[in-house]
C-alpha cells in the first residue's frame, strides 16, 4: 500500500492521485494507476545546480507594451518536414515526434539535423537507443559519410543537461525520451514519472537557453505515445508518423502546433537512401485496379491544406452468430454507426455479415467526410457490384440519414478532376455552382438518394 510521499500516476492520461484507486480520477480508465515516488532521493538537490542560475525574474507588463516578435525559425531544407512544422524549427521550441518502431523517426531526424549542421548551425544528436557506431552506419547509408553532426551516446539526464549547457547547440535531438533517466528520482527508468520529469527538465532547458529540442517518443500498440501522453501538453509541437511499414509511404501529421497549423501533413517515401519528400502526393493512396472491383470507393480527404485521394475498401462476408466489424485507418465506432444508418434509412442490412473496412496505404482518416465512401464501398461489396470507373464520393452522414457538407468541397472536386475522375456523389451543399469540366457531379441530401443513384449508375 501507499507509503509516505508516494503518488500514483496514470499510465493513460498522466494524471496523479495521492492514494491508489481502481479507476483513474482523471480519465476514468481502470487499473492504470501505478505507484511512483514524486520525491527526489534523500539528500540530493534536484537539479538545483543546473537551473538555479537560469531563473530570471520576469517583469509584469500590459500586453500592448510587449513586442509581438515572430519566432525565429530555422528551415531544415526538407520541405515536407518544414511544412508540418509551420516553416521550420523554432528557437527554444520543443517538438515531440512519435511513431511505430522502424517507421523512420531516427532516419528523418538525422537527415534534418545534418542539413542544419551543414547550414552552419551547431547541433547535437543524443542517442540512447543505438550506439554511436549504429548512428554512423545510418549516416553512411544516407550518403552522408562526411557528416559533422556531434553525437552523444548517453541516457543519463544530468549528463545530457550538462552537455547542453556547455555546448549550447542550436538544436538537440533526444532519441528517445523513453531511454532517458535521472538517478535523482527513485522510480524505475522508463516509468511514467521518469519520462515526465526528464521531459520537463529538457523543456525548461530549451526555454531558458533557446536550444530547439526534439524528443523522439515510442508509440504503444494502442497508438498512444507510451505512457506519457502527458508529454503532449508539455511540448510545443507534436508530430506523429503514420503509414504502413510494409509500404514505402510515410505521413507525418502535426496534431498540436503552437507555431503553425495542426493537421498539416508531410508525405515521404522511404528509399534506399533515406526519406524523400513527395511533393505531389494526392494519388499515392489509390491502389491500381485495372478494372473496377466490388467493395472499393475512392474519396477525397482534406488533410491540412492539401487534398488527398484515398481508396476505401470494404469486404462484407457472411459471419457467425456474432459478426465482426473491423476497421483499419477508420474509426470502428463510426463504422458501427454507419451500418445502423445504412440499415435504418437505406434498407441495406449487414446484421449477419462480417464487415471489414480499410483505408488503403496505412493512412488514417479521422474526418467524417469519409462516411459516404465507406457506406458505398460496403453496399458495393454486399451486392458484389463494382462502382463505375472514375467514380468518387465524400460527405458526412448523420444518424437521421442526412448527408452533410464537407469543408472545402470545391478543392476536393477539382483535385479529383485533375486526376481524371469523371463522376462523383457528394453532399448537395457542396455541389459546384459552375460545372467542373469532365466531371458529372450528383449532389444528394439524404443517404437514400445516394443509394438509389448508385443503383442507376451500376
Ligand atoms: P529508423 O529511422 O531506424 O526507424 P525508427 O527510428 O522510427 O525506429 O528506420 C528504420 C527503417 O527504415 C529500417 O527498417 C530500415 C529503413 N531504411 C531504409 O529503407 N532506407 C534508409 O536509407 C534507412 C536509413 C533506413
Ligand atoms: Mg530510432
Amino acid at each position: 500500500m501507499a507509503k509516505d510521499k508516494s503518488i500514483f500516476t496514470c499510465t493513460e492520461c498522466g494524471g496523479t492521485s495521492a492514494r491508489w484507486m481502481g479507476k483513474c480520477p482523471g480519465c476514468n480508465a481502470w487499473n492504470t494507476l501505478i505507484e511512483a515516488s514524486a520525491e527526489p532521493a534523500a539528500g540530493k538537490n534536484r537539479f538545483g545546480s543546473v537551473h538555479a542560475s537560469l531563473a530570471p525574474t520576469s517583469e509584469v507588463l500590459p500586453l500592448a507594451q510587449i513586442e509581438a516578435a515572430d519566432f525565429e525559425r530555422h528551415p531544415t531544407g526538407i520541405d515536407e518536414l518544414d511544412r508540418v512544422l509551420g516553416g521550420g524549427m523554432v528557437e527554444g521550441g520543443v517538438v515531440l515526434i512519435g511513431g511505430d518502431p522502424g517507421i523512420g523517426k531516427s532516419t528523418l531526424l538525422l537527415q534534418a539535423v545534418d542539413a542544419l549542421q551543414r547550414s552552419g548551425m551547431n547541433t547535437l544528436y543524443v542517442t540512447g537507443e543505438e550506439s554511436g557506431a549504429q548512428v554512423a552506419m545510418r549516416s553512411r547509408r544516407l550518403g552522408l559519410p562526411d557528416s559533422q553532426v556531434p553525437v552523444l551516446p548517453e541516457i543519463q539526464l544530468e549528463k545530457i543537461l550538462h552537455t547542453l549547457q556547455s555546448r549550447q547547440p542550436g538544436i538537440a535531438i533526444i532519441d528517445s525520451i523513453q531511454t532517458v533517466y535521472s538517478d535523482q528520482l527513485t522510480s524505475a527508468p522508463g516509468s511514467v514519472a521518469q519520462v515526465r520529469e526528464c521531459a520537463a527538465h529538457l523543456t525548461r532547458t530549451a526555454k531558458s537557453t533557446g536550444t530547439t529540442i526534439v524528443l523522439v517518443g515510442h508509440v504503444t500498440k494502442e497508438g498512444a505515445l507510451a505512457g506519457p501522453r502527458v508529454l503532449e501538453h508539455m511540448v510545443d509541437t507534436v508530430l506523429y508518423f503514420e503509414g504502413d511499414t510494409h509500404s514505402n509511404f510515410r505521413l507525418i501529421r502535426a496534431i498540436k502546433n503552437r507555431f503553425g497549423a495542426v493537421n498539416e501533413i508531410g508525405v515521404f517515401a522511404m528509399t534506399e537512401k533515406g526519406l524523400k519528400g513527395v511533393s505531389n502526393p494526392s494519388a499515392i493512396f489509390l491502389s491500381q485496379h485495372a478494372e473496377p472491383v466490388p467493395g472499393s470507393c475512392v474519396m477525397v480527404t482534406l488533410e491540412g491544406t492539401r487534398p488527398l485521394l484515398v481508396e476505401i475498401q470494404a469486404l462484407v462476408d457472411s459471419g457467425g452468430p456474432s459478426p465482426r466489424r473491423l476497421s483499419v485507418g477508420l474509426d470502428r465506432d463510426r463504422l458501427a454507426m454507419l451500418l445502423a444508418v445504412l440499415h435504418r434509412h437505406a434498407g441495406v442490412a449487414c446484421m449477419d455479415q462480417d464487415v471489414f473496412v480499410n483505408a488503403v496505404g496505412g493512412v488514417r482518416i479521422s474526418e467524417p467526410a469519409a462516411d459516404l465512401a465507406v457506406m458505398l464501398a460496403i453496399t458495393s461489396s454486399l451486392r458484389g457490384k463494382a462502382l463505375p470507373k472514375g467514380f468518387l464520393a465524400f460527405g458526412e452522414v448523420g444518424l437521421a440519414g442526412e448527408v452533410r457538407p464537407a469543408p472545402r468541397g470545391q478543392d476536393r472536386l477539382k483535385e479529383a478532376a485533375k486526376l481524371g475522375f469523371t463522376a462523383a456523389i457528394i453532399p448537395k451543399a457542396n455541389a459546384p455552382k459552375s460545372p467542373i469540366q469532365g466531371m458529372t457531379v450528383h449532389g444528394v441530401d439524404r443517404i437514400e438518394e445516394a443509394m438509389s443513384l448508385i443503383r442507376s449508375l451500376t
